[in-house]
């Protein structure tokens, strides 16, 4: 390298650390004192709404627990702690606590086979989905304005999926404007906060359950990712998300989706508290002829596996690598090398840092109409709307302009984007191979305040690059950075090779802790 490009690459880090401490400082002044979420009434609620969806399945089962006491005391969460994260779209639901009645009641008369509870595995468990997740007969709005009475008259087959497994759906969760944006903010609902700091953000899209699970609203929740949707609210609020290998799941009925679309760089997951729930709702929801190939019941020896990790993504206008989200990195470094007796090799993604312009020239390749869908059926102008929204009489958020504004911005060049598209990806098959694993950033610095995406957006590629790889990736909470925020890590495997992610990830929960509640435990 060059002085000047050395040069400059200083001036640039220089650039970054003065712009992210404005930002914080600035921000943090105008949100006033930091606050986080209440503690569940009673140490006994604080136990029971803390549990594993499998562990409450399992207890369920065994009558320990009733479904209708679980359901009561995740709705009642949501009722008071709703006012403090602003998440839930449509709910909690009433005939909820009926349906966990019904099952209780037939609990007690041995109504069911053990042929029936084998196919119901998530019996009386609780969860939720994002709104434009549709769920039958309850509001599918998008975050529009428009569509603030739409509801949806068939569930998603995700949802259909989790209620056919004994699941009971209790709320639906805040998404900004047709998922676009990397908060959850839109002009029906307003802003979800976080519950670590109800001053900042809680990610997006799938940032209304991001909130409620870490919080304990809700068991367990489900998510999609076109760009990080699940991953990043799962890193800003601390818990377990899973962007499964693409085209694993039906995507029918998640935002408009039909299902058949193919080569799509959206996937529903799950979101979890706890990493051992992720594999059985995976189980749940897998397409039926990928189960053999995904073998996720077959054990993972993580001793026996190869580690790789990549230092940073090499996009310049990306914040740099703070210095607690690179010592998370050395920790896991240290863990991993330990446990296998090889070095965690460090590597180089080819063409990592073109991951903006690679996830943008993709996303004109989804089915959506942006513009389109925006207007809900009428295609706007981004002009009008940014004057529009600068007299203060927009429909819409800035976030949502911004996107819009982005769709006459020049295109990629497409021959350029599927090139290194296919170099970086065949390089990362042929490393991580059957038995490899990568461990990536989630984001150079922790959950930033309410806002700061809208000067600062590109770190989300830190997530969006796998998105494009359509590799599936499991988003891994590591403790809490010295502002209370949580930290964490991606875990990266080939094709299919879902178990891997999922099995390092119990193994880094039980080293480092995994979820840690976010507000003050009582003793
Ligand atoms: C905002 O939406 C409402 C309801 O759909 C509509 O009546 C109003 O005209 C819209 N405002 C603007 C500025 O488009
Ligand atoms: C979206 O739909 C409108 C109206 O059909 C069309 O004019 C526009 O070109 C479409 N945009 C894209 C990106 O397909």
């Amino acid at each position: 390298m060059s002085i000047g490009q050395t040069l400059l690459g200083a001036l640039i880090v220089l650039f970054h650390i003065l712009t992210d401490r404005f930002l914080e400082f600035i921000l943090g002044w105008c949100l006033g004192p930091r606050r986080c979420v209440s503690t569940p009434r009673s140490v006994e609620q604080q136990v029971l709404l803390s549990k594993s969806a499998v562990d409450l399945a399992q207890q369920i089962r065994e009558r320990k627990l009733k479904s209708y006491d679980i359901v009561k005391a995740y709705c009642e969460r949501i009722s008071i702690v709703n006012r403090e994260l602003n998440a839930v779209v449509d709910g909690p639901f009433r005939e909820a606590l009926q349906q966990a009645q019904q099952i209780d009641i037939n609990m007690a008369a041995n109504a069911y086979s053990e042929q029936q509870l084998q196919e119901l595995p998530f019996l009386g468990v609780p969860f939720t989905t994002k709104d434009s997740t549709a769920v039958a007969g309850k509001l599918q709005t998008m975050g529009l304005v428009a569509r603030k009475q739409e509801r949806a008259n068939q569930d998603a087959e995700i949802v259909r999926l989790m209620k056919a497994s004994g699941a009971i759906i209790i709320a639906t969760s805040n998404v900004p404007e047709l998922n676009k944006w990397m908060e959850t903010r839109n002009m029906l609902i307003g802003g979800t906060n976080n519950p670590y700091d109800l001053r900042r953000s809680v990610g997006g899209s799938s940032g209304g359950e991001g909130a409620l699970i870490a919080a304990s609203c809700t068991a367990f929740g489900l998510g999609t990712d076109i760009g990080g949707s699940i991953r990043i609210p799962a890193f800003n609020c601390g818990i377990f998300g899973h962007k499964v290998t693409s085209c694993a799941i039906n995507m029918a009925g998640c935002s408009f989706r039909t299902g058949k679309e193919t080569d799509t760089m959206v996937v529903a997951g799950p979101m979890t508290r706890h990493a051992k729930d992720l594999r059985p709702i995976m189980n749940v929801l897998l397409e039926p002829s990928l189960r053999p190939v995904m073998k996720l019941d077959q054990p993972v020896d993580v001793k026996r596996l190869r580690y790789f990790y990549s230092p940073k993504i090499g996009i310049r206008w990306c914040n740099p690598i703070n210095r607690e989200t690179e010592s998370v990195m050395v920790k896991v470094r240290q863990h991993f090398e330990a446990l296998s007796g090889q070095q965690v090799r460090s590597v180089e993604l080819p063409h990592s840092n073109i991951a903006n312009k690679m996830w943008r020239y993709w996303m004109t390749q989804e089915p959506a109409n942006f513009s389109l869908m925006l207007g809900n059926g009428v295609v706007l102008n981004p002009f009008v709307e940014l004057f529009k929204k600068l007299l203060g009489k927009s429909n819409y958020t800035m976030a949502a302009v911004l996107a819009l504004l982005d769709t006459v911005l020049p295109k990629e060049s497409e021959a350029l984007m599927r090139d290194a598209t296919i170099k970086c990806k065949s390089y990362l098959q042929e490393l991580l191979g059957d038995d490899g694993v990568l461990f990536f950033h989630s984001s150079p610095r922790t959950a930033p305040f309410h806002y700061y995406p809208l000067f600062k957006f590109l770190d989300f590629h830190y997530f969006s690059l796998f998105n494009v790889l359509r590799l599936p990736v499991t988003q891994v909470p590591m403790g809490l950075d010295s502002n209370g925020m949580p930290l964490g890590i991606q875990v990266i495997a080939n094709h299919n090779n879902d178990r891997l992610c999922l099995a390092v990830a119990e193994e880094l929960e039980r080293a480092f802790g995994g979820w840690v509640p976010p507000f003050p435990l009582k003793l």
